[in-house]
């Protein structure tokens, strides 16, 4: 049975924690999903990790298509969210278009869109035309530019917009808030404020449930951000990997027997009489 929106409200209310992963293909969407992740992210954060590009801005909606059908395909239990990319959703109008081919031609279950009360009104329409809206507050990566990467809500004020914000998502139907780079305490506020649930990164342990991405999970790349934790050396690891293959190759061990197909002499000979 694939993970629904109801699911995850019957979570909160059971006090059950929701571990969100990212994906971006049908490998990460296989493995996440039999870790036993419930909901796959299709992040905008494959701009940075999966295409090299130093920030979200350059995702297009092409992308997202390409990247959420993979793992929509793959998926066969987790709720698949697919962000909409920069600009995709900036009127009501585009949102619409811009969400409606992940859902009918990427197969996704919900979008994620960046912002709070300035948002609420496509986050309300998106809903009442069927499709769940994810909400995500706090550091929202299409804004670098304007917040800067750091830690957002720290300030009074900020912090109270970030409460009402995230109420304003409630309101208008968005099932989940994500919260990014938000005070600890701050975001447990916000979760007991909200009935339905949050998901944080870089927010502390008591939201209802966490995000992370992939790569960094897995430590595929160097370095990783402050608020993740590599549950693996999974680049190293790699690299001995492709350093045993490419040895084994140099040395003529590989391919051996078990990798090679077998021809009846006989046919060879005949193919090879036809030289003369
Ligand atoms: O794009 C992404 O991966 C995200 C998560 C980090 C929340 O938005």
């Amino acid at each position: 049975m694939r993970t629904t929106i109801a699911d995850l409200a019957a979570m909160k209310r059971r006090g059950e924690r929701i571990a969100m992963l990212t994906a971006y293909d049908a490998p990460s969407a296989m493995i996440s999903e039999a870790g036993g992740a419930p909901v796959l992210l299709v992040g905008d954060s494959l701009g940075m990790v999966v295409y090299g590009f130093d920030s979200t801005l350059p995702v297009t909606l092409d992308m997202m298509l390409a990247h959420a059908a993979a793992v929509a395909r793959t998926a066969k239990t987790a709720l698949v969210v697919a962000d909409l990319p920069f600009l995709t959703y900036a009127t009501e109008e585009a949102a619409i278009a811009s969400a409606g081919r992940l859902f009918a031609e990427a197969g996704v279950g919900a979008v994620k869109l960046e912002g709070g009360a300035a948002i609420a009104p496509i986050v309300e329409r998106l809903t009442t035309l069927g499709m769940p809206v994810m909400g995500h507050l706090g550091y929202t990566p299409q804004s670098t530019h304007q917040i800067g990467v750091k830690v957002q809500g720290k300030a009074a004020d900020d912090a109270r917009r970030m409460i009402d914000d995230a109420l304003a998502l409630q309101a208008a139907g968005a099932f989940v808030v994500v919260l990014e780079l938000v005070p600890a305490e701050l975001a447990a506020e916000i979760t007991r404020r909200l009935t339905i649930p949050t998901i944080g990164i870089g927010a502390g342990p008591d939201c209802d449930g966490q995000v992370q991405v992939w790569h960094d999970i897995l430590g595929l790349y160097p370095a990783s951000p402050r608020h993740a934790f590599r549950f693996e050396e999974g680049g190293s690891m790699l690299q001995a990997a492709v350093k045993a293959y490419v040895d084994s190759v140099k040395g003529g061990v590989f391919p051996g027997a078990p990798q090679s197909a077998k021809m009846d002499p006989a046919e060879l000979a005949k193919a090879l009489r036809q030289d003369a």
